[in-house]
């Protein structure tokens, strides 16, 4: 393999080490440390296993996490009160509704029912608008810290041409502000774009999130390209993690990429810790 790998798991500890040293600043100081509330409705084992993994995060770094476990048949007015609550409560930085919610509830309306100021996922609309026009605000975690990622990696975004596959609210379009933001040349192609991989070969830095096991192969890639895998696929046999890059032959031509696991993952729950120190910084300031 040419490519040297992006370790996310190494980076991403880094990241909540220096969380940790902040917080245990804070206790040792008597003050208040950040408190992340967290709502899991109903019982999608892959969703238990991403509300374990943030409220063991919390607990790492030193932070409280409240953790509301409710039955997949409470209504949208019960949770909507709860948040409600929540969003009151002054001991409360951040709110998380693990998505998704059952059908009968309304994802949208969940939303927009969390405080923009606590809203660490970042999916509030006040939250994207201020992405859009580059004010202050909270930023999707997944491409958050797939900026972190490329930075600590000492990647050079400014000038670059940027090719990200997917447009999902959550990792597509966030991105695409954020390399703009970044001073890259950004395209985004998805399922209509007509010869991806001749688009995608463009990329200086080719960031794939388009829900589909080995999309990405050599043939769209250009030699020295470094490419971040977004993906997470089961293989439905051998029951093992992969991308949405044919990682074996891809990485003989990137110059750096991303392994799944252990590349983009573990970036998610450390930027949204990174979000819950910032909120906890803004109730403070505000109080
Ligand atoms: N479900 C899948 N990814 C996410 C995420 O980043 N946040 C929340 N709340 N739910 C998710």
């Amino acid at each position: 393999m040419g490519a040297q790998l992006i370790d996310g798991k190494l980076i991403s500890t880094q990241i909540k080490d220096e969380l940790k040293e902040k917080t245990d600043k804070l206790v040792a100081e008597g003050k208040r440390v950040p408190t992340l509330a967290v709502i899991l409705v109903g019982a999608d084992p892959a969703s238990q296993v991403y509300v374990r993994n943030k409220k063991k995060a919390c607990e790492y770094i030193g932070y409280k996490s409240l953790s509301y476990e409710l039955d997949e048949h409470i209504t949208q007015d019960e949770l909507l009160e709860l948040i409600d609550k929540l969003n009151k409560d002054e001991e409360v930085d951040g709110i998380l509704v693990q998505m998704p919610v059952p059908k009968h509830i309304d994802d949208k309306a969940v939303i927009e029912a969390i405080d923009p100021g606590k809203d660490v996922d970042g999916f509030h609309p006040m939250n994207v608008g201020a992405l859009c026009t580059g004010e202050k605000g909270f930023v999707s975690c997944t491409p958050a810290g797939i900026i972190q990622l490329l930075k600590r990696s000492n990647v050079d975004i400014s000038g670059k041409e940027c090719v990200i596959v997917g447009r999902s609210n959550i990792v597509g379009k966030p991105m695409m502000m954020l390399m703009l933001r970044e001073n890259a040349t950004v395209t985004v192609t998805h399922s209509r774009t007509k010869d991806i991989a001749e688009v995608c070969k463009r990329a200086d830095i080719l960031i794939v999130a388009i829900g589909k096991a080995r999309f990405v192969t050599k043939d769209f890639v250009k030699e020295g390209a470094v490419v971040i895998d977004v993906g997470i696929n089961r293989n439905a046999e051998t029951g093992k993690l992969c991308g949405d890059v044919a990682f074996d032959e891809v990485s003989e031509i990137a110059s750096m990429i991303t392994p799944v696991p252990g590349g983009v993952g573990p970036m998610t729950i450390a930027m949204l810790m990174n979000n819950c120190f910032e909120a906890y910084e803004m109730h403070e300031a505000n109080r």
